[in-house]
């Protein structure tokens, strides 16, 4: 059995990570650590395994693996000094706070010989699983254009705090554009097999404010226009102020087609040719922060994939350097936002 720590004691651990554990036959959840001590002692109580004072007394202790789901700004020191460890490291997105930061993660990795995954959840999720299939396989043709949104009410539906730490520049570093830009601009990598070679963004503080009514100090909707590396061109909307029901569909446009991705209540996946014909799949529902938090749906599939990583050293589609890409797409935009200029991205 393999022996697993989670640092970060929060909600991802609580209603996606430890469930995902508990449900995977090869793992025990051995050891918890959170900045406050009560909390890890809470997950003991409830969980078995051991709450530690320390990350140190964590990393020294015979866990094989942990999952590091604290605040974005502690991905990177937290990850590298678990690697550095030992241990095999599952980190949740956005991978970290700068591209350097991300790129010393995956050289970590390197030089410890251990594995690092991101918990990039959406590319498991099975209409992009086989929406990237049809794409790969030419039936379509080239793809021309795409639209991707990742839109719900915010983050305090999932903290259940009107102030979080996800509103705070410091501890986020990044408002809505990272915390679900990141799954889009990955998925879109994903599903077309390009990277996005260009982008023009606007980060925009639109609507969310704080419980003292001044505005958040990070991004509450932000909007790129991406060109892929054989011209096409497309859209990604991600908003905290969607105060209807959660969007999280992507559109793929194509020479001979149409591919829609969680578009459709009934069906996760509608692919519809040029000829008229059309063919609806019902595959899975995408694993949302409202099921989760109302006590829904556990599985994304991300544990299993870390641990079937570890016990068959089969590559991942998780793995840390994959996701590098994405970062510097996320990297990108900032500076687009904030020079109102078209962005290369190498
Ligand atoms: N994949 C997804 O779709 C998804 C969804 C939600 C959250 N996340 C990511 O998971 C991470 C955690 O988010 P959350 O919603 O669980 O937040 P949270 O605030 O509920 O939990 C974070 C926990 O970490 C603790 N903590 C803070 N700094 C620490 C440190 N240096 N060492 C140890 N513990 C520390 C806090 O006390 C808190 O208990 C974030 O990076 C977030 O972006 C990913």
């Amino acid at each position: 059995m393999l022996k697993i720590g989670i640092i970060g004691c929060g909600k991802i651990a609580r209603v996606r990570h430890i469930p995902e554990y508990l449900e995977n036959p090869n793992v025990d959840v051995v050891a918890y650590y959170n900045r406050t001590f009560e909390v890890a002692q809470s997950y003991e109580k409830t969980n078995g395994g051991k709450a530690y004072a320390s990350i140190e007394e964590l990393l020294n202790s015979d866990v094989d693996a942990v999952s590091v789901l604290v605040p974005n700004r502690d991905h990177a020191a937290v990850t590298i000094q678990a690697l550095k460890a030992g241990k095999h490291v599952l980190c949740e997105k956005p991978m970290a706070t700068t591209l350097e930061d991300s790129l010393e993660m995956v050289k970590t990795s390197r030089e410890t010989g251990k594995i690092l995954l991101i918990g990039q959840n959406q590319r498991l999720a099975k209409s992009h699983v086989k929406a990237r299939e049809i794409i790969e396989s030419g039936e379509l043709g080239e793809i021309i254009a795409f639209q991707t949104h990742f839109a719900h009410p915010g983050p305090e539906g999932w903290t259940g705090k009107k102030d979080s730490w996800f509103f705070d520049k410091k501890v986020a570093s990044f408002g809505v554009m990272a915390d679900l830009g990141v799954h889009k601009t990955d998925v879109l990598h994903y599903l077309t097999g390009q990277r996005i070679v260009k982008t023009f963004a606007e980060l925009k503080t639109l609507n969310k404010k704080y419980s003292n009514g001044t505005p958040i100090s990070v991004d509450d909707n932000a909007f790129a226009i991406y060109t892929l590396e054989n011209g096409a061109v497309g859209t990604m909307h991600v908003s905290w102020t969607n105060y209807g029901e959660e969007d999280n569909s992507t559109i793929i446009y194509l020479e001979k087609g149409k591919i829609r991705c969680y578009d459709n209540d009934e069906y996760s996946l509608i692919v519809e040719n040029s000829d008229g014909t059309s063919i609806n799949y019902i595959l899975d529902v995408l694993t949302s922060n409202k099921e989760q938090t109302t006590g829904g749906r556990t599985s994304t599939g991300v544990i299993d994939e870390f641990i079937n990583r570890i016990l068959t050293g089969t590559p991942s589609l998780l793995e840390g350097e994959s996701v590098i890409d994405s970062m510097k797409v996320i990297f990108a935009n900032e500076i687009s936002a904030r020079d109102s200029s078209i962005v290369g991205i190498e």
